[in-house]
């Protein structure tokens, strides 16, 4: 426990006054999962296979007590959404609140019983993995998957989102994780997601949990990487489709005179399906987006962003609720701000909450958070305005993070980088506590 006086009288500060609810949420609607990618952190330490799904009676506390109040729930992230057995039990509940969904998913599933209508009932956006653009390479790395099911999946799916009115059509992105097996098929990539009416590709790198893992990492493979991002950039732009990808590698001379790479397929293998109307959700603007490099960010050396703006789409009835509902959710929180003198310095511990499969809540899904509660022990208001939260927010309103935010990202874009007495209190925060439930 901190007995930094600085931290110790901002929670003076903020005791008796209360946040508003977040407005985003992510239930941990099950663990495990149906596929065995060889990359998936969840799949190596066995949770696919081991972990829990979320009872329905964790579910039903926390559709109580927060559907009233968000805006959007995600489902979980850690498995397979769809796999978990009282899935479509969820998306009935979820179907009452006016709530918006998102999901990120294999997709090997879709078919099953009602899930798909049940989920186009709230959802706003739908991102499927898929980490290849050829079945031979699909099938590889999605071990369990089967290429001709997926994609009559993903044709069923386009077919219920095109039969929704445009300003509630859910934006539907492709996922690609890149490794040194993979990359030469992001062209064709960009070709499938036009090919399924997709709105665009988001393409990440393989996080690297292990040294087994080190040779499918791009860093082993600069100059190809950099090769077919730049095909795939030219496709993206060739079809109007939106693309996110890393920065450029930079090259060594040694790293540029690599051009050994292997040959991009050409042309897509997937069934036909002449019944398919395309067409994107008409809110994601087709650009291509450079993730910025996080030091380049922390520099302020990141130069403007070229954004072209997506046509205007009529905004739906719950789109205006909750815009009206951020409206007044901000609002409170600058109330709070005035009252307590502190600063809203990270959107999850002021706006976003992570419940796990067996109802402990934490704010955000870093490394080294901490458990602040349980929705099985507790209400959500004594967990969301309760001690262990505005702990943490005392500790990163004054610069003085807690460890897990000494490292995150998120709260070192918040600090000034110019200001060096700050970098260096953060540098040293003790934030040393711990809460668990
Ligand atoms: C753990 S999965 C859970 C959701 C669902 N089962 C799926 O595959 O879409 C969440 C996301 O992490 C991605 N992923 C898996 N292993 C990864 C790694 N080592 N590095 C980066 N992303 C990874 C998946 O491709 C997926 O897009
Ligand atoms: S489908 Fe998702 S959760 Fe399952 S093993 Fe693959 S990446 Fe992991
Ligand atoms: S670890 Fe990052 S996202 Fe999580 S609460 Fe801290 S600053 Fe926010």
């Amino acid at each position: 426990m901190s007995t930094n006086p600085v931290v110790e009288n901002a929670l003076r500060r903020i005791e008796g006054n209360r946040l508003p609810y977040p407005y985003w949420i992510n239930i941990e609607n099950t663990l495990r999962c149906n596929l065995r990618c060889p990359m998936c952190m969840q799949y190596i330490d066995g949770t696919t296979v081991t972990g829990q799904h979320m009872p329905f009676e964790v579910y039903q506390r926390i559709a109580d007590q927060l559907f009233p109040h968000v805006q959007r729930v995600c489902w979980s992230v850690a498995g397979e959404p769809t796999l978990a057995p009282d899935f479509e039990k969820f998306l009935d509940v979820a179907g009452r609140y006016p709530i918006k969904s998102e999901v990120v998913t294999n997709a090997t599933l879709l078919h099953r019983g009602n899930v798909l209508p049940k989920l186009m009932e709230t959802l706003e956006l739908f991102q499927v993995s898929l980490d290849g653009a050829t079945r031979e390479t699909y099938e590889r790395i999605r071990v369990g998957g089967k290429w001709d099911k997926t994609i009559a999946n993903l044709r069923a799916f386009q077919r219920a989102r095109m039969r929704k009115p445009a300003s509630e059509r859910p934006r539907f992105y492709l996922i690609f994780v890149l490794m040194e097996s993979n990359v030469h098929e992001l062209p064709l990539f960009v070709d499938l997601a036009k090919a399924l009416g997709a709105d665009r590709v988001e393409s990440n790198h393989m996080m690297v949990f292990d040294e087994t893992m080190e040779q499918q990492s791009l860093l082993q493979a600069k100059a190809r990487a950099n090769h077919f991002f730049a095909m795939a950039r030219r496709r993206s732009e060739q079809l109007g489709i939106g693309i996110t990808l890393p920065p450029d590698y930079k090259l060594s001379e040694a790293e540029a005179a690599e051009a050994d790479f292997p040959i991009a397929p050409e042309g897509l293998e997937i069934p036909a399906d002449d019944a398919m109307e395309s067409g994107a959700s008409g809110d994601s603007p087709s650009t291509i987006v450079e993730r910025p490099n996080l030091f380049r960010r922390i520099l302020g050396r990141f130069g403007p962003e070229k954004v072209i703006e997506a046509p205007p789409v009529e905004i739906s009835p719950l789109t205006q609720k909750h815009e009206s509902m951020e409206k007044r959710r901000l609002d409170e929180i600058a109330s709070w701000e005035v009252a307590t003198g502190l600063r809203n310095t990270c959107d999850y511990l002021w706006g976003k909450a992570y419940f796990s499969a067996g109802g402990d809540v934490s704010p955000c899904c870093m490394p080294g958070r901490p458990l602040v509660g349980s929705i099985m022990e507790q209400t959500f208001d004594e967990i969301w305005n309760g001690e262990a939260l505005n702990r943490m927010r005392a500790h990163l309103s004054t610069n003085h993070p807690y460890h897990c935010c000494a490292h995150c990202s998120l709260f070192r874009d918040s600090l000034d980088p110019d200001d060096e007495a700050i970098w260096d209190q953060a540098a040293r925060a003790d934030g040393a506590f711990e809460v668990t439930a």
